[in-house]
């Protein structure tokens, strides 16, 4: 087998006159078309198999940004395949100006959804290669959005796997499977980000030996691994680093390599720009870190703490980073030196943006 593909993460995609300037911190929203420009420009030299879309394709569901990237990625020359993320999806019925739970196929018609009935899908994309696509978002009886798969849905994923059992399964699905974060499941500010019945999902993976999960949602570079599963899970288009991957399926391996928008037509120096707008917004959000579980550290100490911290949540995104905070406490330090890209001994495991892993 020998395959070559592409993975972007959570676009965002918002036309200038849908731009809501007041949504998300970390978001640089008015980059999102020039930023994909820029990657679809960069993957047309790269003579692709296919694309992977992993979710949070539009801003927040509206109407007329998936109507855009609809067409934007019927030009392209190789097929792409997409998931709705929580963004792409706000709300069950929809309203004027965006899409209710049930169109989103409709619009991704050529991008796997041949039966818009259903959020799910399977299908071969290369020879011996299955992509299942998950959809993770559903709404409960008041209409919240949650991140779970319903029990349908794991009965259809069983049985669908114990067709496939002599192809390579790659698993596409917005929400986070394995934890990325230490305890990330139990934190406040992370645990939004797991599929809520991530292990019933798990269980049924290591049963039929699929190896490999493309996520996105969490805007970070980082590959975790479970019990020989690993979850890619890519960064975001519009928040620092700006990455997106390149994957090689060649002699028995999944080859990934990352690549990162550093500049834009309208932002050279894009780079420097994001990294600084990422680390001017992160005093609330290491705030919140330090005041929640497990630290519960008063809020005088937190905010001593937190400009020491300013760099952390950049540093997260981009992967393949090792922390040390020599100026907080040692119990406080040894907490974050655990968000480090290091393996279950505390060795440096630097496999965030560039590995190799085996298929078998
Ligand atoms: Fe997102
Ligand atoms: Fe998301």
């Amino acid at each position: 087998m020998n395959v070559r593909f592409a993975i972007a993460s959570d676009l965002h995609i918002a036309l200038p006159e849908t731009i809501d300037f007041n949504a998300n911190r970390f978001h640089l929203t008015q980059l999102s078309i020039p930023a994909l420009e820029v990657v679809l420009q960069h993957l047309s030299t790269l003579n692709l198999d296919f694309l992977l879309l992993p979710g949070d394709l539009t801003q927040d569901g509206e109407k007329v940004n998936h109507r855009w990237l609809q067409k934007k990625l019927a030009t392209l020359p190789y097929p792409v395949y997409v998931i709705p993320g929580n963004h792409d999806v706000p709300s069950l019925t929809g309203n004027d100006t965006t899409i209710a739970f049930t169109d989103f196929p409709h619009y991704y018609q050529q991008f796997g959804y041949e039966n818009t009935n259903k959020l799910d899908y399977t299908c071969e994309i290369a020879k011996g290669l299955q992509l299942v696509a998950l959809n993770s978002n559903q709404f409960n009886a008041q209409g919240k959005q949650l991140g779970c798969l319903r029990e349908n849905q794991l009965i259809w994923l069983e049985e669908t796997l114990s067709h496939l059992q002599d192809k390579l399964i790659f698993l596409m699905i917005h929400h986070n499977v394995i934890e990325h974060l230490p305890q990330q499941s139990d934190h406040v500010l992370g645990q939004r980000y797991m599929l809520d019945n991530a292990s019933d999902l798990l269980t049924i993976l290591e049963k039929y030996q699929v190896k490999f999960i493309f996520t996105g949602h969490l805007h970070i570079q980082d590959i975790a691994n479970f019990n020989n599963i690993y979850e890619i899970t890519t960064g975001s288009l519009i928040t620092y680093p700006h990455p997106y991957r390149i994957l090689e399926l060649k002699d028995n391996q999944l080859i990934i390599e990352s690549h990162r928008i550093t500049q834009l037509p309208e932002m050279e120096n894009l780079a420097d720009f994001s990294q600084k707008w990422t680390c001017d917004r992160s005093f609330p959000f290491m705030i919140t870190i330090l005041t929640s579980p497990p630290l519960n550290l008063p809020l005088t100490e937190a905010k001593k703490y937190a400009p020491l911290l300013r760099n952390f949540w950049a540093d997260i995104a981009h992967g393949d980073k090792l922390f040390n905070f020599p100026q907080l406490p040692a119990d406080i330090n040894q907490y974050f030196q655990q968000f480090g890209a290091i393996d279950s001994d505390g060795k440096p495991q630097l496999i965030d943006n560039n590995t190799k892993i085996n298929l078998s």
